[in-house]
């Protein structure tokens, strides 16, 4: 995989703060291999911008001294993590079997139409970001879709409604 290359602006821009460094460290520390604290120092990444820039990405894998395609893998695979900045609410709807058997098309067709953006899109005014993503764990309720950190189930036409009023 071809790295993404570095401007200076960002660089400055998502540099880590020390704090969450430390906490990386100390993360660190608690494995026998440095790479062991890899996603949790994901997540405290994510935590901190939102997303994972590839500048912090770079500084990671030198922390833990991985190759910076190490990370880019595991952010690849794994659905949570976000290689691009997304909305204030990251709307992630389950595309797999139980889900689209109970409607998940007729879910994002929905939300697409309804915010006026395509999955993998973010609205211009950055509040919405839509996605489609793998098993979310939950196919007895489904359709489902998480909403940053909070599942939304059952979902019909009319609850997506709602739950998007909530957010406003
Ligand atoms: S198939 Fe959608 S939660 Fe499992």
């Amino acid at each position: 995989m071809s790295l993404p290359s570095v401007n200076k602006t960002e660089s400055s821009e998502y540099k880590i703060k020390k704090n969450v460094v430390g906490k990386i460290r100390e993360l660190t520390e608690s494995f026998p291999e440095k790479n062991s604290a890899m996603i949790p120092a994901m997540h405290l990444i994510q935590d901190e911008f939102g997303w994972l820039p590839d500048q912090a990405i770079r500084e990671l894998a030198d922390i833990l001294k991985v190759a910076p395609n190490k990370i880019y893998g595991v952010a690849s695979f794994y659905s949570m993590f976000n290689l691009k900045p997304v909305g204030k609410y990251h709307i992630q709807v389950c595309r797999n079997v139980s889900c689209q058997l109970m409607g998940a098309k007729n879910v994002i067709e929905h939300l697409s139409k309804k915010l006026n953006i395509q999955p993998g899109e973010t609205t211009e005014d950055n509040k919405y970001s839509i996605s489609q993503v793998e098993c979310l764990g939950s196919c007895g309720t489904a359709p489902v879709m998480m909403i940053n950190d909070k599942y939304y189930e059952n979902l019909t036409e009319q609850k997506v409604d709602e739950i998007i009023k909530t957010l406003q």
